[in-house]
């Protein structure tokens, strides 16, 4: 006997064969259990999900010598001739080869006509989405007024493109992608079948390559047999799919995690001199740190993650050394990456700046901590609840400058020092009067600070995200009255503001209000106007920054110095 291509000879002859759709199938046996089949459906979904054969089996379920049944016989005439797509009352149409005018005219001829032999005519149109006008005019005419023992299955990938006429007159399916564990199970069943052994790591790689799609599933481990023979090996199968192994993946991110910029350019060469595609390494990176996002996020046991068992614990002991900001910073990189490369002349480039920039982010993101602390977000009730603490606090013996020891100091919890006091142990030129004002300025946020309501909203802001809880922390005031809590912020910290304008952090910030303040809640954010018509906006760019606290930091943590400010919010 012939060869037969797995996808063909696996493809599902009944309802419960059809993997990940469940409840559609669900639905149309209903329909055909209880004589309620519509007379048009839309079949949508990606490639190789399973359009086809469902709209297969629905044709069997009414045209078997046995039916209407949920389970059609396989054997009568009407069965075998579906399954090989020759029946004389079911129609296959595909619109994409010749646009379906010829097709659906003659459609329009036959559908008035009864069924030959079996109970209905079928007309499946695949890519029903490319009909021409003239083909969708004529298919709408006969939806409108159906024939009695007609039914029509629209398959598209791409449903949107179907006029709403049509839609309109038809039940709508929409089938999902199948996920990865679904796809490595149906793998490893027709491995089973074929009697062809396979390392896990070879399944799970094409599963992987398969990207929701069942019959690229299927169609990829035909080529991997017909390469192997009665045993699939990972190396062997990641050398025929172009995938790297997974040894690659896990040598980056550590390069990546040790800052070793060196070692991440190294491997970016290596791949490109071995031949593998970038684009698809690209694509590959990006799926190994989402499932590192993913067992950060939900543990290693989660279904989410798109990772044979075998390779959980070592992805679980990768995620211990990210936090969970990281992790999503490094996501939207690649993500950004993998769209540009397409376009990139050299795509390599893209890829070892996105690698790069990853090696580097994660200073910045200690520098944020560093902040964060500074800004005093790190309540000590908070640490003693035992919430989330920042990941790389600067810890509190560092030696910051020659002589000058001032302890790192949280505004909340310290008194206002008197000017002398500050002078004195200050490491920074001397400072000009006004920033004295300044500082007693502050005098009444500080109070208004202690509020334990708002202490409550920046606890609660702090274990939800350390930037939202370092935007709260320059508040000069803030009320709340009538299910409104608006908070006020300093000219000078305008970038406060613009952050929590942005959609996802407002919301963010309603809601920890809401669990905060016991009630839902609106939130307004704004500069405090009374400030700009202070005489301090006379004070210099420079002196500013001078006092400023986070500024400060900075110049402590790296020992280096102030050499130019340009003040951003007038240029
Ligand atoms: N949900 C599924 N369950 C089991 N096998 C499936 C499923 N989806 C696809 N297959 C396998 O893939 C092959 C192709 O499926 P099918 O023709 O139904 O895809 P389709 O969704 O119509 O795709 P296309 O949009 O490319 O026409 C089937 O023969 C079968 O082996
Ligand atoms: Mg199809
Ligand atoms: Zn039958």
């Amino acid at each position: 006997m012939s060869y037969q291509v797995i996808a063909r000879k696996y493809r599902p002859q009944v309802f419960d064969e059809v993997a990940g759709q469940r409840l559609i199938t669900d639905t149309l046996k209903n329909a055909v259990l209880h004589n309620r089949v519509a007379h048009g459906y839309i079949f949508s979904g990606g490639r190789g999900v399973g359009k086809t054969t469902t709209a297969r089996i629905l044709a069997k379920s009414l045209n078997c010598t046995k039916g209407p049944t949920v389970s059609p016989c396989g054997e009568c005439p009407s069965c075998r001739e579906i399954a090989q797509g020759n029946s004389v009352d079911v129609f296959e149409i595909d619109a994409a080869s010749n646009r379906g005018i010829d097709e659906i005219r003659e459609l329009r001829e036959t559908v008035r006509y009864l069924p030959a032999r079996d109970p209905y005519k079928v007309f499946i149109i695949d890519e029903a989405h490319m009909l021409t006008t003239e083909a969708f005019n004529a298919l709408l005419k006969t939806l409108e007024e159906p024939p009695a023992r007609s039914l029509f299955v629209l398959c598209t990938t791409e449903p949107h493109k179907l006029p709403t006429t049509i839609q309109s007159r038809c039940q709508h399916f929409s089938f999902r992608l199948l996920d990865y564990a679904e796809i490595f199970d149906r793998l490893k069943w027709v491995l089973n079948k074929e009697q062809i052994e396979a390392d896990e790591g070879a399944l799970s790689a094409v599963a992987e390559a398969a990207e929701g799609s069942l019959r690229d599933a299927l169609s990829l481990l035909d080529q991997a047999i017909a390469s192997s023979g009665k045993r699939l090996e990972e190396v062997h199968i990641r050398q025929l799919l172009g995938v790297v192994p997974s040894r690659v993946l896990v040598e980056l991110v550590e390069a990546i995690d040790a800052g070793n910029a060196g070692q991440v350019l190294e491997t970016v060469g290596r791949l490109s001199a071995e031949g593998y595609e970038l684009n698809h390494f690209c694509g590959e990176f990006t799926r190994y740190i989402r499932n590192l996002a993913v067992a950060k996020s939900c543990g290693p046991a989660s279904n989410l993650l798109q990772l044979p068992e075998g390779e959980r614990a070592v992805l679980a002991g990768l995620a211990e050394q990210f936090s969970e900001e990281d992790l999503a910073r490094f996501f939207q990189i690649l993500i950004r990456a993998e769209g540009e490369m397409r376009y990139a002349l050299n795509p390599r480039f893209q890829l070892e700046l996105a690698l790069l920039k990853m090696v580097h982010i994660r200073k910045l993101t200690s520098l944020e901590n560093l902040l964060a602390d500074l800004r005093g977000s790190r309540p000590a009730e908070a640490l003693k609840a035992g919430t989330k603490q920042p990941e790389r606090l600067p810890s509190p013996s560092v030696d910051f400058k020659k002589g000058a020891q001032p302890p790192p100091r949280p505004i909340r919890s310290a008194p206002v020092r008197p000017a002398n006091d500050q002078q004195s142990a200050d490491p920074l030129p001397s400072r000009s009067p006004e920033v004295t004002e300044q500082s007693s300025d502050r005098i009444p946020s500080l109070q208004k600070a202690d509020d334990p309501r708002l202490d409550k909203i920046k606890r609660l802001a702090f274990g939800q995200s350390k930037l939202l809880s370092s935007c709260l922390d320059p508040i000069t005031g803030w009320r709340f009255e009538n299910g409104e809590v608006r908070f006020l912020f300093s000219k000078n910290n305008s970038w406060a503001v613009d952050f929590l304008s942005a959609r996802e952090q407002q919301e963010k910030l309603r809601s920890v209000c809401a669990e905060a303040l016991g009630q839902p809640v609106k939130i307004y954010v704004t500069l405090d106007d009374r400030e700009g018509s202070e005489p301090k906006t006379r004070r210099s760019a420079r002196v500013r920054a001078e006092s400023d606290q986070g500024v400060e930091a900075i110049v402590k943590k790296f020992q280096c110095t102030l050499v130019d400010v340009i003040d951003l919010s007038r240029e």
